[in-house]
């Protein structure tokens, strides 16, 4: 076969090689043995000054342009696999942007925020204001100024968590609130001489065993009214009207005589047990009735403690639960499971 010839076949079989290459990778290799520095045509055109004087011309002349003609080619098909492979990198990576979403699982309000909300709706209605008033107190507002001095049996009442480190010396002793009444206290030496007309939600802590019915931590909705010729009526209405809106028309409640030391006379709100309806059983042990709140009619040695002359002034104050209530018009039968995290529980509401 002439060198020509030669030259042709490997030609051809270059072209017919490029147009099989189907890679990058197979793209290189084939450029490599071809136009590399050892590739078929660079070794070609070395051979030119191997053939005889007449022919070295034209044939110098043809491997460049074979050369030039593959180098094209090689062109070509590489700008060719660049796009295929683009294109099916693009396909299999390509984001369905019809495609619904992942769905977002919204949250809701805890039961308890629920119930104070509409407590505050419910109050809100008879003229009752939201006040504010601290978790953790001074021992004087939590019991002392409320009548319930240091050596006052009734502090039994209330088993507490006392906070470290605050100035005994000064006899300003600081604890968590066990209840909301102290912000009664709070209210009326704000406001004095003004008629007060507030509820104070808040969270109260009590050192105690925590049980189906009580948690150490739960909250209050304490409330206060303050005015001249205020009487046990207004009291007693204002907390059936309570009762009506927040368990419906139907609900029987009772009132009876009590005792708290900064109410007097005190009195206790029952409603009528959910789960046997009065009928007694072991949850309203055997009685027919849930207690609801304490109140009474604000003792005067507290009124004078927050400014007002018990003479001139009067004023009731009760301090349902929030989480009993809660229990009751929802039946929920453990305490427990308010604070529990249980989103199985939580979801239910
Ligand atoms: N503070 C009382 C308690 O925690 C409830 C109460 C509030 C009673 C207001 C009378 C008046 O038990």
């Amino acid at each position: 076969m002439s060198s020509f010839d030669e030259l042709e076949q490997i030609r051809e079989q270059a072209l017919a090689e490029l147009a099989d290459a189907r890679t990058t990778a197979a793209l290189e290799s084939w450029e490599d043995r071809y136009l590399g520095r050892k590739g078929e045509i660079t070794q070609r055109a070395r051979l030119v000054g191997q053939l005889p004087q007449e022919d070295r011309p034209a044939y110098g002349q043809r491997v460049n342009e074979i050369k030039r003609l593959l180098g094209q080619a090689f062109e070509a098909r590489a700008e060719e696999i660049k796009r295929t492979e683009l294109a099916t990198q693009l396909s299999a990576e390509a984001i369905d942007v019809t495609l619904p979403g992942r769905p977002v699982i919204p949250g809701h309000l805890h039961l308890t925020t629920q119930a104070l909300r509409e407590l505050y709706a419910i109050f809100g209605k008879m003229g009752f204001e939201v006040y504010e008033a601290p978790d953790v107190e001074l021992e004087a507002y939590n019991f002392d100024l409320l009548n319930i001095p240091e050596y006052h049996p009734a502090r039994d009442m209330w088993d507490t968590f006392w906070v470290k480190d605050t100035g005994e010396e000064s006899g300003d002793r600081r604890l968590l609130r066990t209840h909301t009444s102290p912000g009664q206290m709070r209210a009326m030496r704000e406001r004095c001489p003004e008629p007060i007309r507030v509820i104070l939600p808040g969270k109260c802590y009590r050192y105690e065993q925590i049980t189906v019915r009580s948690e150490h931590q739960f909250y209050q909705l304490e409330g206060l009214a303050v005015g001249k010729g205020i009487t046990m009526t207004d009291l007693i209405g204002t907390l059936t009207q309570f009762a009506r809106l927040f368990y419906g028309p139907d609900k029987a409640v009772r009132v009876r005589s009590s005792y708290f030391p900064f109410t007097e006379p005190s009195v206790e709100l029952d409603a009528a047990c959910i789960f046997c309806h009065g009928a007694g059983c072991a949850v309203c042990k055997y009685t027919g009735w849930l207690e609801l709140a304490g109140a009474g009619m604000v003792h005067p040695v507290v009124l004078a403690n927050g400014g007002y002359d018990p003479d001139v002034w009067s004023g009731f104050a009760f301090g349902p639960g929030v989480e009993r209530p809660a229990m009751l018009r929802y039946s929920v039968e453990d305490i427990r499971l308010f604070y529990g995290n249980d989103l199985r529980f939580l979801r239910r509401f």
